[in-house]
């Protein structure tokens, strides 16, 4: 990993912060949730950036955040070289296409009144000047190339299962050849039995069309599998980012280590003491002080409780931890 922006960057996040005022009920007013706080990648073209940590910890904000679906309270978002806080109308309108979105849940993602041929063309028709015979062709061959048959072309959503539909999500999602796709936990309403095959078809999407992804996920298991850059969030912030085989050969953040320990299917033998998660995410309407961790971590003394700890480099990656050299060795 590098935290220079290199030519080779097709997004880049700078301290994006995404803040929501929420009602606390009659006669209690207003609060901000502070769902994603300062958040920064760089992510190169062609890779894939996992974003890992437990429900609740701000990886559909981020999401949202990074394909424009909202507009981030603060910090910069680069699309391919373009900040989008000075892109005018006609800017943004050519950034869009660039970076798609795959979502959680096949079943409500698709338009059910819409058969999958017409829906792939929209994007299409939306975005490029292709004559109808030229936009049935790209989605034939978009079908093909997701492993569905020229047969559903003419079928309605419900006709698929849940693995297929998201076939079909993934097909929309790539129809304008995006530079960069944002999967929000794509495998994790599917069958267990599934979820291998729509990772490996991410996979070899990638190769072919060297998309750039990144891909949110609850499921280590599943990081381990498709990241070359890993980012663990807690509540709202970066705990730990690094590449892969970093954080996964070595992970030192107290909340990396123990999500590694809650992961059964990730090899424990070599990797360093298991650490157990106690205790629940505090409420975002009750932030603690200092750490956000520190409500949880067996280290934590009266300087976390206190003390936002700054994310800094060391060992090959970003911490935020002010007692990781005690406690790393
Ligand atoms: N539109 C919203 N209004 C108020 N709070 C929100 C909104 N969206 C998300 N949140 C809150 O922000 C936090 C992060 O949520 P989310 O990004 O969905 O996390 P994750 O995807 O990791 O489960 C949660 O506390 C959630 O309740
Ligand atoms: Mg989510």
């Amino acid at each position: 990993m590098n935290n220079q922006s290199t030519p080779n960057t097709i997004l880049e996040a700078k301290g994006l912060s995404r803040h929501y005022s929420v009602s606390r009920g009659f006669l209690q007013g207003h609060a901000t949730v502070k769902a994603l706080n300062d958040v920064s990648f760089q992510l190169a073209a062609g890779k894939t950036l996992a974003v890992v940590g437990e429900s609740g910890c701000g990886k559909s904000t981020l999401a949202r955040q990074l394909t424009l679906i909202e507009e981030p309270s603060s910090g910069h978002l680069v699309i391919d070289g373009v900040d989008i806080a000075n892109a005018d109308a006609a800017a943004l309108k050519a950034l869009r296409p660039k970076v798609q979105m795959v979502f959680q849940n096949p079943f409500a993602s698709l338009n059910p009144r819409k058969q999958i041929g017409s829906m792939l063309a929209e994007p299409l028709l939306l975005n490029t000047r292709l004559n109808a015979s030229e936009r049935e062709q790209r989605v034939r061959e978009m079908l093909n190339i997701v492993g569905l048959r020229p047969e559903h072309y003419h079928r309605y959503p419900h006709m698929f299962s849940g693995g297929q539909r998201q076939r079909i999500a993934i097909a929309r999602a790539m129809m304008l050849k995006p530079a960069v796709l944002v999967a929000d936990e794509p495998t994790s309403a599917l069958d267990v039995s599934i979820q291998a095959q729509i990772l490996n078809l991410f996979m070899d999407l990638q190769d072919e069309l060297g998309t750039a992804y990144v891909f949110v996920s609850h499921n280590l298991a599943v990081v381990e599998h498709i990241a070359d850059d890993v980012m663990v969030m807690y509540f709202g912030s970066t705990v730990e980012y690094g590449d892969k085989k970093t954080i996964f050969e070595q992970p030192l953040h107290p909340y990396t280590r123990a999500l590694m320990s809650a992961t059964p299917a990730i090899r424990q033998e070599d990797r360093r003491a298991k650490m157990k998660l106690t205790g629940e995410l505090p409420s975002p309407l009750n932030p603690p002080t200092g750490c956000a961790f520190s409500t949880r971590c067996p280290y934590a003394d009266s300087r976390c409780r206190a003390e936002v700890p700054p994310l800094r480099p060391l060992a090959n990656r970003m911490i935020a931890c002010h007692h990781i050299e005690n406690i790393a060795r």
